[in-house]
C-alpha cells in the first residue's frame, strides 16, 4: 500500500480541510494556527475550541496578526486566541508545559492581497510540522494546504512530501487530497491522522 494516499476532494481543498480537522476538536481543545494570515482559520479553530479552549496563532507579519486581532475581536473570540509574532518552526516554545494538540492548520504560501514575497519555507514547515507532531494527541489531526503556483511552492510541496513519506505507517495516516481540476500548479491538501495505540 502507498504510504501516502491520494484521493480527488470533492470540493474546494479548504472545505475538505476544516471538514475534516474539525472532527478532531471539541470544547477545551488546544489547536494550532500555524500561519494567521487574514484570520480565517484562527477564527475557524476558536469557534470549534470553544470558551474554555486555546488557539495558539503564529505569523511573522505584525499587520496579519493586526487585522486577525480585529476580526477575532468583533466576533468576541479573542480570549480564545493566543496571536503570536513569531515563526511557528519555534512554535514548542510556546506550548503549555505537558500540553497535547488535538488540531493544526497551515496555511502556507503567501498572505492574499499582502507581501507575495514574505512566503512560508520549507525548512521552517518541515520544522514547525515536526514540533506539532512530536505533541500531537492520539487522533490528534493536522492540515497542510499548499499552494504550488508560486514561486518557492514547488520546492515547499516536494519536501514536505519527501518528509511526509518517510513517516511511520504505525503510527501515522497520511493523506492527499487533490481538486478536480488538478495541474502541477495546483493546491493540494495533505492530512495527517495520529492513529490511536489502543485501537487503529
Ligand atoms: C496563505 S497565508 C495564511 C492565510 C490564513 N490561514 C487565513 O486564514 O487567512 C500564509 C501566511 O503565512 C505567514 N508566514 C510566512 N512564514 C511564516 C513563518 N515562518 N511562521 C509563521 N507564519 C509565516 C505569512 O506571513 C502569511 O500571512
Amino acid at each position: 500500500m502507498p504510504k501516502i494516499l491520494v484521493a480527488v476532494a470533492e470540493g474546494r481543498l479548504t472545505a475538505a480541510a476544516t471538514a475534516w480537522i474539525e472532527a478532531a476538536l471539541f470544547d477545551g481543545a488546544l489547536a494550532i494556527d500555524a500561519t494567521v494570515g487574514n484570520g480565517y482559520d484562527a477564527l475557524f479553530l476558536a469557534h470549534r475550541v470553544g470558551p474554555t479552549g486555546k488557539v495558539l496563532g503564529f505569523d511573522v507579519q505584525k499587520a496579519a496578526l493586526a487585522g486577525a486581532r480585529e476580526i477575532l475581536k468583533f466576533v468576541g473570540s479573542i480570549d480564545r486566541v493566543a496571536l503570536i509574532h513569531d515563526s511557528h518552526s519555534r512554535l514548542a516554545d510556546y506550548l503549555p508545559a505537558g500540553a497535547t494538540i488535538q488540531g493544526a492548520m497551515f496555511n502556507l504560501g503567501y498572505l492574499p492581497r499582502g507581501n507575495r514575497q514574505i512566503i512560508t519555507k520549507p525548512d521552517t514547515t518541515v520544522s514547525a510540522l515536526r514540533s506539532v507532531l512530536e505533541h500531537l494527541a492520539e487522533r490528534g489531526r493536522v492540515t497542510l494546504l499548499v499552494y504550488r503556483g508560486h514561486e518557492g511552492g514547488v520546492p515547499e510541496y516536494n519536501e514536505l512530501r519527501r518528509f511526509l513519506e518517510q513517516l511511520s505507517e504505525q503510527e501515522w495516516i497520511v493523506e492527499e487530497l487533490v481538486s478536480a481540476s488538478d495541474s502541477p500548479i495546483a493546491p493540494r491538501l495533505f492530512r495527517i491522522v495520529k492513529k490511536s495505540i489502543s485501537k487503529d
